[in-house]
Formats: structure tokens, C-alpha cells, sequence
């Protein structure tokens, strides 16, 4: 079975990535090894707190979590609680969850994770700034070729940024984290705005979840019908883009999207262009085609695909 380590910051769209990863289901052929948090939407005190409450909302407490980076490698932690409320998980209740951090630092779960592992064998998927991979891969580079691949969220070519005209929030939080992922040589799978903007959590969709009716599917109703809001009152869009389940989405069923091979690099320093990410979708240089870029996707397959993960809770 497939072996996956998911680094995230929980977050509104992570919390629905972790609903989608976590359905029981005796049949799933791969299994989560743990969930590292890192610094992004809110606080890194918070990102792993949220990533542990989602573990117990999902009956998943005994799964493994760690704290990783609490700002990024360079530039001060920029936040989003605008989009995911003060705590960053708005419409799940907030408490201090009964289930344990692990002592051992994200960073070194990584490392440690993927020496002792097969070559090849190990899928991160990667929800928020990469500040933990990057750091990863700068403490232990033996670590490389122990990754399948990277399953990221993140960067923008036709949709322009959200953050800042040129730049995707998780890029823009830590370019310099982007650069080392990008330029590692690991395979890339990448899910930015152009697709993740495709995927609208629509009234409609959001009924489907509470018609199911169990607490997870309810809390991911709670969790959206906040998110939707900000992009309700601010684009006028029904609902709110899924970002970050397009991952897992990926992992779950791969056909459901579109998929073309490029170079893709990132800006680092230029204060008006900060976590730009250039694409090259038309192979417009020989640059090496270092990631598999997400282009398109089956909306309609991939709410069946939600509504589904989600009913199989009780
Ligand atoms: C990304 O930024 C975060 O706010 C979301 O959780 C997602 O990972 C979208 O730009
Ligand atoms: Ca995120």
C-alpha cells in the first residue's frame, strides 16, 4: 500500500483535505504515517492544535502529529485568519484536544520517516507553506530519493495570485522554501488557483454534506459554509475554492484531473513580485520539466468523490 506523510496548516481547506485522508475504509490501499503541522493560515500553536482536533473529530487519535517550523526560512510568518477565522478552523468548536503533540519536531520526523524507508516509497502531501519539506531536505538531502513525489497546493499561472497580484498565499508565505521543493529533483505534482479556483463548494454541494448527516460531514458543512462567506461577500462566487483537497483528491482518484509537464520556478526577492510563480505551460525554454502541472479538473467527479469520503464516517 501507498505511504503518505501529510504537511499542513489547518486551515478551513486542510481541514477538508484531512476529512477526504482520514475516511475509514477497509479497502484503502495507502496509509497516513502522520501529519506534520507547520506555520501558514494562523499560527504554528494553532495549526497543530487544529490538526490534532481534526484527528479526534475524524476517530483518527491515534494518529501520530507534529509540530514543525514555526515561520518561515526567511521572511517574518504572514497569516490568513481573514479567510479561516481567528483560530483557523471556524465552525469546528476549539478546545485543547485530549490527544497528545508527539515530542519529536516535524522536521526530524521527516528525516528520520524517509532514511529508514525503501526508495521511491513515501507521497508527501503538502498543504501549506513547504517551509517543513524545505527544511527537510536542507537537514538530510539522502532524504530525496526516498520521496515518490510531492503532492503540493500552491502558485498560480493564468489565475493571477490571491495574496498579492502575483503570488498564491502558501508560495508567497515562504518562496524560499518553494525554491528549494522546486529545484530538489523530486517529482512535483502541483495543484495552483488555475485549477483549485475550478472547484467551488456551491450551496448545492454544501446540502449533499449535511443531508449525510454524521458529525464530520456536519463539521466540513460548518467549516465551508464560514469559508464560502469571504469569497461570497468579496468575489461574489457561490462558495468558496477548495484548495487543498485537491491533494488528496489527486491521490484518491488521479483522473479526475488534468496534468501537464513543466518547468516551474519561483520568485524570491522582488517586493512586487514575491512568491510569483513562473510556469513555463508552453515550454517556452529547454528548462527541465520538474513538475506535473494541474491544469484541469472534473468538478462534478470530484464533489462525488467528497460526498462519498465523507459518508463513509459515522
Ligand atoms: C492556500 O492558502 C491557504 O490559505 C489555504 O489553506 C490554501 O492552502 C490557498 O492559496
Ligand atoms: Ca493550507
Amino acid at each position: 500500500s501507498q505511504k503518505l506523510i501529510i504537511d499542513c496548516d489547518p486551515g478551513q481547506d486542510d481541514a477538508i483535505n484531512l476529512f477526504l485522508a482520514l475516511a475509514p475504509d477497509a479497502k484503502a490501499d495507502y496509509e497516513v504515517l502522520g501529519i506534520t503541522a507547520v506555520a501558514g493560515n494562523v499560527g504554528l500553536d494553532k495549526t497543530e492544535r487544529n490538526t490534532r482536533l481534526l484527528c479526534e473529530l475524524t476517530g483518527r487519535a491515534d494518529m501520530p502529529v507534529y509540530a514543525g517550523c514555526d515561520a518561515p526560512l526567511v521572511y517574518p510568518l504572514a497569516t490568513a485568519e481573514e479567510v479561516h477565522g481567528r483560530e483557523g478552523l471556524e465552525g469546528v468548536d476549539i478546545h485543547e484536544p485530549a490527544m497528545a503533540l508527539q515530542s519529536q519536531n516535524a522536521v526530524d520526523f521527516i528525516v528520520e520517516t524517509l532514511l529508514e524507508a525503501e526508495e521511491a516509497s513515501i507521497r508527501l502531501v503538502v498543504t501549506g507553506p513547504m517551509t517543513n519539506i524545505a527544511a527537510a531536505i536542507q537537514k538530510d538531502v539522502r532524504i530525496l530519493p526516498k520521496i515518490q513525489d510531492i503532492v503540493l497546493m500552491g502558485g498560480a499561472l493564468r489565475e493571477g495570485g490571491n495574496i498579492t497580484p502575483s503570488a498564491e498565499f502558501n508560495i508567497y508565505v515562504d518562496p524560499h522554501a518553494a525554491k528549494v521543493v522546486f529545484e530538489s529533483g523530486c517529482p512535483l505534482v502541483i495543484f495552483g488557483l488555475d485549477v483549485t479556483h475550478k472547484v467551488l463548494s456551491s450551496a448545492t454541494e454544501l446540502e449533499r454534506m449535511k443531508a449525510l448527516n454524521n458529525p464530520v460531514a456536519q463539521a466540513a458543512y460548518n467549516l465551508l459554509t464560514y469559508y464560502g462567506r469571504f469569497d461570497a461577500d468579496k468575489y461574489g462566487t457561490d462558495g468558496a475554492p477548495l484548495h487543498d483537497p485537491c491533494t488528496m483528491a489527486y491521490i484518491l482518484r488521479p483522473e479526475l484531473f488534468s496534468l501537464k509537464s513543466c518547468n516551474i520556478r519561483v520568485e524570491t526577492e522582488s517586493d512586487l513580485t514575491r512568491g510569483h510563480t513562473a510556469v513555463d505551460f508552453w515550454h517556452g525554454t529547454d528548462l527541465p520539466k520538474n513538475c506535473l502541472w494541474a491544469y484541469d479538473v472534473d468538478c462534478a467527479g470530484f464533489f462525488d468523490l467528497l460526498v462519498e469520503q465523507l459518508s463513509k464516517y459515522k
